[in-house]
C-alpha cells in the first residue's frame, strides 16, 4: 500500500511539472529559432539595413525581353514617328551626352524630364496628367508640339518599312504592327532606362563605406529637415502631387506663365493651381536645369528654393552644401556605366 501511494505521489508530482516542462521545451526551441534568426540577419545585412528607410534602392536588375528593348530603342531614335519625319523621342529626351536636346524654351518653357527610371514614377509629367506610360504615349503621339501624328498614320508608315515589318512579325507574330505592339516595344525600352548601383543604393543595401561621412550627414539632414516628406520611395519622388510654394508664394514676383498653373491646367480646380508632381531626385546632379520651367541651373540654389518655399525654414549655406553632397550620391549606372 505504502509503495503504491509513493508511486502515486511521484506520478502527481511529475504531472504537476508537465506545464513547466512544456514551457521549458517551447522556450528552448524558441530561443533556438531566435539564434537562427540572428545568424540570418548577420548573413543578410542588406534587407535589414534598408528596411526602415523612407528611401529605397532601385532593383539591381530588371528582366526584360532584349529584342523588344532593341526594337523600342530603334523606335525611340526614329524621327519617322513624327508627322514631319523630323522629330524623334530622343530629339527631346537625350540619353547620352552625344544626344542633342531641345531647349525647354522651345516647348512653352516646360522642362523636359529625364526618362531615366521613368517606370518608377507613379505620376507622369509635371502636372501628373497620366499614370500609365501607355497613356503618355497616346498624348505624345498626338500632341501638336511633339509628334503631331496619330496611330493610323504611324502604323501605315511603319508597315511600308521592311526593317520594321520583319522585326514586328518576329516579335509579335500574331498581331504584327499595331498600336499595342508599338506601345509594347516603346514601353519595354522605357522600362530598360533604369539606373541601379548609385552609391546611395549600395549604402541602403548595407555597404556603410559607400558614402563618406559628409554624404551620410547630408542624408540625415535631408530626412531631418523634411525633404523626405515629399521626395521619398524608390524614385526619391515621383509618387506625390504637391503645391509649389507651400510656405511662401513662389510665383508672386513672376509674370504669368501658363505652365506655372501646374495641375490647374488639367482639372480647372483652384486647389490645383501651382500643384506639381514631386520630381524624382535620382541622377539629379546630372539633370539640370531644374523645376518645371527649367528656370534654375544650379542644384544648391534649387535646394535653397525648396527650403524657403516648401519647408519654410531657411537653411545655412553649410546645410545646403551638405544636402547637395548627398544628392550627388544618387547618380546611378546605365548599362553598367555611370551616367
Ligand atoms: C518635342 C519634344 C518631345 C518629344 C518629341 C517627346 N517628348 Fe516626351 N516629354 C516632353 C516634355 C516637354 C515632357 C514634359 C511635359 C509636361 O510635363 O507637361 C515630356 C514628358 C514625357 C514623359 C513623362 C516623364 C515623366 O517622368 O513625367 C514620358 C514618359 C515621355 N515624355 C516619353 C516620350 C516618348 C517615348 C517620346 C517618343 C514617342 C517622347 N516623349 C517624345 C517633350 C518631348
Ligand atoms: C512639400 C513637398 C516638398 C518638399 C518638403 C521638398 N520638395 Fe523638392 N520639390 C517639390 C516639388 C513639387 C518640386 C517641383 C516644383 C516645380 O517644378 O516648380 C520639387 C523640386 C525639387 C528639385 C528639382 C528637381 C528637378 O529635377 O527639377 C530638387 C533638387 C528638390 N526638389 C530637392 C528638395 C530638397 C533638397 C528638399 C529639402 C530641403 C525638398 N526638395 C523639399 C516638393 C517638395
Amino acid at each position: 500500500m505504502q509503495i503504491g501511494k509513493l508511486i502515486q505521489q511521484i506520478f502527481w508530482f511529475l504531472l504537476s511539472l508537465l506545464p513547466l516542462l512544456i514551457w521549458l521545451n517551447l522556450w528552448l526551441s524558441q530561443s533556438q529559432t531566435h539564434s537562427l534568426d540572428s545568424i540570418d540577419k548577420l548573413n543578410k545585412p542588406t534587407t535589414q539595413a534598408f528596411i526602415n528607410e523612407p528611401l529605397q534602392p532601385l532593383p539591381e536588375q530588371i528582366t526584360l525581353n532584349a529584342d523588344k528593348v532593341r526594337l523600342g530603342q530603334q523606335l525611340f531614335y526614329d524621327p519617322r514617328l513624327s508627322k514631319t519625319n523630323k522629330m524623334a523621342c530622343v530629339s527631346c529626351h537625350p540619353l547620352t551626352s552625344t544626344d542633342k536636346p531641345r531647349k525647354s524654351s522651345e516647348l512653352n518653357n516646360i522642362n523636359i524630364p529625364s526618362l531615366y527610371n521613368v517606370s518608377f514614377n507613379v505620376f507622369l509629367n509635371w502636372d501628373g496628367r497620366t499614370e500609365q506610360l501607355s497613356d503618355d504615349l497616346d498624348n505624345t503621339l498626338h500632341a501638336p508640339d511633339k509628334l503631331a501624328s496619330d496611330w493610323q498614320t504611324l502604323i501605315a508608315k511603319l508597315q511600308q518599312l521592311t526593317d520594321y515589318t520583319a522585326l514586328f512579325q518576329q516579335l509579335y507574330p500574331t498581331v504584327g504592327i499595331t498600336e499595342q505592339s508599338i506601345k509594347d516595344a516603346l514601353i519595354t525600352f522605357e522600362r530598360s532606362l533604369y539606373t541601379p548601383n548609385a552609391r546611395f543604393d549600395k549604402f541602403l543595401r548595407g555597404d556603410a563605406t559607400a558614402l563618406t561621412e559628409q554624404e551620410k550627414a547630408g542624408y540625415q539632414l535631408f530626412k531631418q529637415v523634411g525633404c523626405v516628406g515629399c521626395h521619398q520611395g524608390v524614385n526619391i519622388g515621383g509618387n506625390l502631387l504637391q503645391k509649389m510654394g507651400l510656405t511662401a508664394d513662389y510665383f508672386a514676383e513672376r509674370e504669368d506663365a501658363i505652365a506655372d498653373n501646374g495641375r490647374f491646367n488639367l482639372t480647372g480646380q483652384e486647389a490645383d493651381r501651382h500643384v506639381f508632381r514631386v520630381p524624382s531626385l535620382r541622377n539629379v546632379a546630372k539633370t539640370a536645369p531644374y523645376l518645371h520651367d527649367g528656370s534654375v541651373d544650379n542644384l544648391a540654389e534649387t535646394v535653397a528654393i525648396m527650403a524657403r518655399y516648401q519647408l519654410g525654414r531657411p537653411l545655412t549655406n553649410e546645410q545646403i552644401e551638405s544636402i547637395v553632397h548627398f544628392l550627388h550620391t544618387l547618380t546611378g549606372e546605365y548599362q553598367g556605366k555611370p551616367l
